[in-house]
C-alpha cells in the first residue's frame, strides 16, 4: 500500500520555527549528541532566579532523574509576572468560552496575575504552605486555571481530579497524597447537563479524607449547596478579602509541581509526579515548536484540564510562551454539532488541538455543521490521545482544514509531561496516521519481548525511550518502588511506554496501541483492573474480566465478561447494578459498553484468566483464537463465542 505524503506548504514553512527536514535533523542530532548543551540552551527561555549547576543526570535503574539541579524559579512567575513586567500586561492570556454560547470571559495577563495572586494569598492565609498537596475537583471554569497557578505561585502541589470521577475515586486520590485542601464548585454545567453535583460529590468524598482542612467552593451556577461551617469557604468571599500582592515562592528545579493520577495495569491509580524546572522548559518548548506558535496566535486545545493534555497545553506551555489560550467549558455537540467551529470563528482560532474521538463523533453528523462556518483563521490542526485513522484524518484535513492546514498527530503520555513523537508543521512531510518522528532530545527504540533493540526500518516492537528528557515524570507519589517496577524494571536501561509501535521503511513511527491492560476509551485512559474491581463490587457478581474492543466513535469500547454467584441469574437488574457500581466506584466514563454473562471465564490450570482469548472474542476474531489447549476447561470458549455480544 502506498501512503500519500503531505508536504508542508511553502507558506507554512516560510515562517516556521523549523522550516525543513534538514534543519530538524541537524538540531535533532545536536539534541541527542550533546544533550547537556542543548537543554542548557533551551532552558534560557525560562526566567530563573538562580541558574542551575548541572543540566541533567539520570539513572534509569534506580529511577533517579534530575534536570537543572540547583536552579531556582517559580512557574507562576514564568507564566504571568514576567510577561507583565515585559510590558504585555494588557495582552489576552485566557479566553474562557462557557457552556452556554452567550457566556465568555477574557483575562489579560494583568488580570490573570491578579486573580492568581489573590487566590495564592487565600491559600496561604488558610494554612497552605510550600509542599502541601491541594486537590482540585472542578469543571472547566477559569477558577481552575487560577487555582493551579496559585498553587504553583506558593509552591503547593496540585492534584487535579477530572470532574467526572466519582466521590470514591476522589476520596482515594485525596487520601493517597494526603491533600490538605480541596477546591471545587457548587454545581457544574456541561452540554445538556446543567446541574452536575460537584459539591455534593465532594462532600461525600470529604467524609473520609482526614487530611482535608478546608474546602473552597466556587459559585458557578448559584445552585444551593450545603456549606460546613469552619471547613467550607466560598471562593468569592475569600477573594474579596485577599490582596493581589503575593510574591512568588522561589522553588528548586526539582521541587514537585503537580501530581496527576493515571490508570495503570493494576487496580490502584498511579500518582504521576512532575517537578518544576524540567517540566516547564519541556512544556513550553514543545508547545512553541509543535504548534509553531507565534506571537499573536490564538490557540485552542479542547482537552479537559483534568488530564495531562490540559495541564501542559492549555495552561503551562502556552502561558509560559505568552500565548493567548482558550479554555472551553462545554462539549462539541451542544447546542449543536457545529459548536467547535462556531467557537473557532468567534475567537479567530489559528491553532486547534483536539482528540480523534471528537472528530469521529462530529464526522458522523455530516459536513454541513462544519461548512456553515468560515474557519478562515485556522492555520494548524493537531490531534492527541489515540491513533488517528485515515477517514477522520481526511475529514479533518479536507473539511475542517480546507486542505491548507497541516495536521500534527502528537504522541505522548501523562508520564512524559509533553509531546514526544510528532511532526513539526513547517518541516515534516506527513503520512496520515503516523506520529512521524521524535521531538528534539527524544530517542525512541523498538524492543523485542526480551528487551533487545530492534534495528533498522520496516519493523515493529515495544516502544521504549532510551534516555531521559526534561519533561519525564520523576516518581509515583509515595511509591518510588512502583515507579521503578512499572517503567524501568522490565527493560533495564529504558523507559518503557506500555505502547507498541512500528517504524516504517522511511523511519516514520506508527503507534499501534497499548500492550498492557490499559484501555483508551474516547481518549481516556482506563485500567481494566479498575473496572473489574468496580464490577466485582456489584451485588451478585462473582468475577469479572474486562477487555477492549474496536468502537467506531470511542476508538476502544469496554467489554466485560461477568460470572455471577451460584444462586444469581443474569437479569436487567443485575446489569443495572453493574453499571451503577462502575459509576460510583470510578465514574460514568468507565461504564462497560457490553456485558456478557458467562458461567465461567477461560482460565489456565493455575487459575490465570486468558485475556488473549477474551480479547479475540470481543473483537470478533473467533477464527484466530490461537492455542486453547492450556485452558483448564477448553469448552468454556465455545459457550463464550456462542453468547458473544
Ligand atoms: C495513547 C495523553 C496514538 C497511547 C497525552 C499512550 C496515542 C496513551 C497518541 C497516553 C497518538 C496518546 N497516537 N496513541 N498520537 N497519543 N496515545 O496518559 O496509548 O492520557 O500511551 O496521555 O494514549 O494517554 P495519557
Amino acid at each position: 500500500m502506498t501512503v500519500k505524503v503531505y508536504k508542508p506548504s511553502v507558506d507554512s514553512s516560510k515562517n516556521a520555527w523549523i522550516s525543513d527536514l534538514d534543519q530538524y535533523q541537524k538540531l535533532y542530532d545536536e539534541s541527542v549528541n550533546n544533550p547537556d548543551e542543548f537543554w542548557a540552551g533551551i532552558a534560557e527561555r525560562i526566567t530563573w532566579t538562580k541558574k542551575w549547576e548541572k543540566v541533567r543526570s539520570f539513572d534509569f535503574i534506580e529511577g533517579n532523574i534530575k534536570y537543572y539541579e540547583g536552579g531556582k524559579l517559580n512557574v507562576a512567575y514564568n507564566c504571568l509576572d514576567r510577561h507583565v513586567e515585559d510590558g504585555h500586561g494588557d495582552q489576552t492570556a485566557l479566553i474562557w468560552e462557557g457552556n452556554n454560547p452567550a457566556e465568555d470571559k477574557r483575562f489579560t495577563y494583568n488580570e490573570l496575575k491578579d486573580e492568581v495572586s489573590k487566590f495564592a494569598n487565600v491559600l496561604k492565609s488558610n494554612g497552605i504552605e510550600k509542599g502541601d498537596r491541594v486537590c482540585l475537583y472542578m469543571q472547566m471554569i477559569p477558577e481552575l486555571t487560577v487555582a493551579m497557578l496559585a498553587c504553583a505561585r506558593i509552591g503547593a502541589v496540585h492534584s487535579i481530579v477530572f470532574g467526572a470521577f466519582s466521590s470514591d475515586s476522589l476520596r482515594d486520590r485525596i487520601n493517597d497524597s494526603a491533600c490538605k485542601a480541596l477546591i471545587t464548585q457548587d454545581t457544574g454545567v456541561r452540554g445538556k447537563k446543567l446541574n452536575i453535583p460537584m459539591k455534593v460529590k465532594a462532600d461525600k468524598a470529604v467524609k473520609e479524607t482526614p487530611s482535608i482542612e478546608h474546602v473552597f467552593v466556587v459559585k458557578r451556577t448559584g445552585e444551593e449547596v450545603s456549606m460546613e461551617s469552619g471547613r467550607d469557604l466560598w471562593w468569592h468571599e475569600e477573594m474579596a478579602k485577599a490582596s493581589n500582592d503575593c510574591p512568588p515562592q522561589e522553588m528548586d528545579a526539582e521541587d514537585p509541581l503537580f501530581i496527576l493520577y493515571t490508570s495503570g495495569s493494576t487496580g490502584k491509580p498511579k500518582g504521576v509526579l512532575h517537578t518544576t524546572g524540567g517540566y516547564l522548559v519541556y512544556a513550553a518548548y514543545t508547545h512553541e515548536l509543535v504548534f509553531d506558535y507565534h506571537e499573536g496566535d490564538i490557540y485552542w486545545c479542547t482537552a479537559d484540564i483534568g488530564w495531562i493534555t490540559g495541564h501542559s497545553y492549555i495552561v503551562y506551555g502556552p502561558l509560559a510562551n505568552r500565548a493567548t489560550t482558550v479554555m472551553f467549558e462545554g462539549v462539541p455537540n451542544s447546542p449543536d454539532f457545529g459548536r467547535f467551529w462556531e467557537i473557532v470563528d468567534k475567537h479567530n482560532i489559528n491553532i486547534f488541538y483536539t482528540a480523534p474521538t471528537a472528530l469521529r463523533a462530529l464526522m458522523r453528523e455530516g459536513d454541513d455543521w462544519v461548512l456553515k462556518h468560515g474557519l478562515s483563521s485556522l492555520r494548524l490542526l493537531g490531534t492527541v490521545g489515540e491513533p488517528i485513522k485515515e477517514p477522520e484524518w481526511n475529514w479533518y484535513y479536507n473539511i475542517v482544514g480546507k486542505g491548507k492546514c497541516q495536521i500534527v498527530d502528537t504522541w505522548w503520555q501523562t508520564e512524559t509531561g509533553g509531546i514526544m513523537i510528532t511532526p513539526l508543521p513547517g518541516a515534516t512531510p506527513i503520512k496520515p496516521g503516523s506520529a512521524t518522528f521524535p521531538f528534539f532530545g527524544i530517542e525512541p527504540v523498538l524492543l523485542t519481548e526480551e528487551g533487545k533493540e530492534i534495528e533498522g526500518n520496516g519493523v515493529s516492537g515495544l516502544l521504549a525511550i532510551k534516555a531521559a528528557w526534561p519533561g519525564i515524570m520523576r516518581t509515583l507519589y509515595g511509591d518510588h518502588e512502583r515507579f521503578k517496577q512499572t517503567y524501568f524494571a522490565m527493560y533495564p536501561g529504558y523507559y518503557f511506554t506500555g505502547d507498541g509501535a512500528r517504524r516504517d521503511e522511511d523511519g516514520y513511527y506508527w503507534i499501534t496501541g497499548r500492550v498492557d491492560d490499559v484501555l483508551n476509551v474516547s481518549g481516556h485512559r482506563i485500567g481494566t483492573a479498575e473496572v473489574e474491581g468496580a464490577i466485582g463490587k456489584a451485588e451478585g457478581v462473582a468475577e469479572a474480566a474486562v477487555v477492549g474492543f474496536p468502537h467506531d466513535i470511542k476508538g476502544q469500547g469496554i467489554y466485560a465478561y461477568v460470572t455471577l454467584m451460584a444462586d444469581v441469574e443474569p437479569s436487567e437488574d443485575i446489569q443495572k447494578a453493574i453499571l451503577k457500581s462502575v459509576t460510583n466506584d470510578i465514574g460514568p466514563h468507565s461504564k462497560p459498553d457490553k456485558i456478557q454473562f458467562t458461567s465461567a471465564l477461560p482460565k489456565t490450570r493455575s487459575g490465570k484468566i486468558m485475556r488473549r482469548i477474551l480479547r479475540k472474542i470481543a473483537e470478533n476474531e473467533i477464527d484466530s483464537l490461537g492455542d486453547i489447549s492450556t485452558l483448564a476447561d477448553p469448552s468454556v470458549v465455545d459457550a463464550l463465542v456462542q453468547n458473544r455480544k
